[in-house]
């Protein structure tokens, strides 16, 4: 029997289809409305631990709106830097709908550095204030780069950037790199309080640990703030947990999945998701001096949406390399 050829993707090739953070914010806060409406199938991710705090993940997901379906196997591995590789790796493979015959393979690392971001600017859409002028950013990676990048979508007002990072040539190179970009004032910082003190929002996207030492304290977090947390709960304390007014999370299934693996040992009670939020099931923010936190563990849905939109974009393109199953 014939089987179709399936779209090959590099990363360089995803990044040459030039795909945008304004439709990749769009498309990631419809995914999580028809999550809010119950439209979408995604399991809790099972993983792999080859290593002390290392993960391979697979992430599976079906948005039927979207005829979108598929699979990321992605790997998180902090030691990797002393190698020069990425923190980040993965592939993600697309899916027919109507066959499961597999259409497309690409590298995932945009698109979950993409897709990161796009998921706390569309949290900071419903969570944060309208008017928020400062951020905070703890880790100056990739994710500290696209969230920057997506938040400016979605902020106006944001104009200010705190910026902490434990290696001093990564911090000095962010602050060149986003000033240069974006033109804002970012200011390095020496100490996570720094990062975090008179922020409007803060997004933290240090190392994910199992079994965290966590410093932030409750009273470093200004009333009216918003917190997005990318790591877990590697660097927040529990009582700053707790005295979130909103604690809110991407997943509740998947929040409770990693509870049940050891993690998220001291955590408050989940005030809602963001697909309820988004869907207009459960309000967002309601006064200027509620504090709010979004734990966004990272989801599926967010990778097929963007995934599918670079497929469809890619073929009309003629990016890629097909190659042959059979
Ligand atoms: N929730 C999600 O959807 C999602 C998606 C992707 C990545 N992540 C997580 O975000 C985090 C960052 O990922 P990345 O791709 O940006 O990694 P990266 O390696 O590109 O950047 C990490 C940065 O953090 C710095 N760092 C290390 N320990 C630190 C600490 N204690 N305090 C401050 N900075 C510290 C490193 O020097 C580096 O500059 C990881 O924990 C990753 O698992 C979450």
């Amino acid at each position: 029997m014939n089987l179709p050829e399936i779209l090959y993707l590099s990363r360089r090739d995803i990044e040459n289809i030039g795909l945008s953070m304004k439709e990749i914010i769009n498309a990631v806060e419809n995914v999580f409305r028809e999550k809010g409406l119950g439209r979408t199938e995604m399991p809790p991710k099972p993983g792999i631990h080859p290593k002390k705090d290392a993960f391979i993940h697979a992430m599976p997901a079906y948005i039927p709106n979207l005829k979108a379906a598929g699979l990321k196997w992605v790997s998180g591995y902090p030691e990797n830097y002393k190698l020069g590789l990425p923190y980040i790796t993965g592939l993600l493979i697309l899916n027919d709908p109507e066959t499961g015959v597999p259409i497309s393979v690409m590298d995932c690392t945009w698109i979950t550095a993409k897709r990161t971001g796009a998921a706390t600017a569309v949290a900071a859409k419903y969570l944060a204030r309208k008017d928020s002028e400062t951020m905070g950013i703890l880790g100056c990676g990739v994710q500290g780069r696209s969230n920057l990048e997506a938040l400016l979508l979605v902020l106006k007002d944001l104009e200010n950037v705190k910026a902490y990072d434990i290696n001093k040539d990564n911090l000095q190179r962010y602050v060149d790199e986003m000033t240069k970009k974006y033109g804002v004032n970012v200011i390095p910082v020496d100490s996570p309080k720094g990062a975090v003190e008179e922020c409007d929002v803060v997004v933290t996207a240090g190392p994910i640990r199992k079994h965290p030492n966590p410093v932030i304290e409750a009273s470093w977090f200004s009333d009216g703030g918003f917190a997005c947390a990318l790591d877990f709960d590697s660097y927040w304390k529990p009582k700053a947990m707790h005295s979130m007014d909103k604690f809110c999370t991407d997943d509740v299934n998947q929040l409770m999945y990693y509870k049940s693996e050891g993690y998220f040992s001291d955590i408050p009670k989940i005030y809602a998701d963001l697909g309820e939020i988004v869907a207009n099931k459960k309000k967002g923010r309601e006064t200027d001096e509620e504090r709010i936190m979004a734990m966004n563990l990272g989801l599926a849905i967010e990778d097929m949406a963007t995934a599918i939109m670079i497929y469809e974009k890619a073929k009309k393109m003629g990016i890629g390399t097909w190659l042959p199953l059979n």
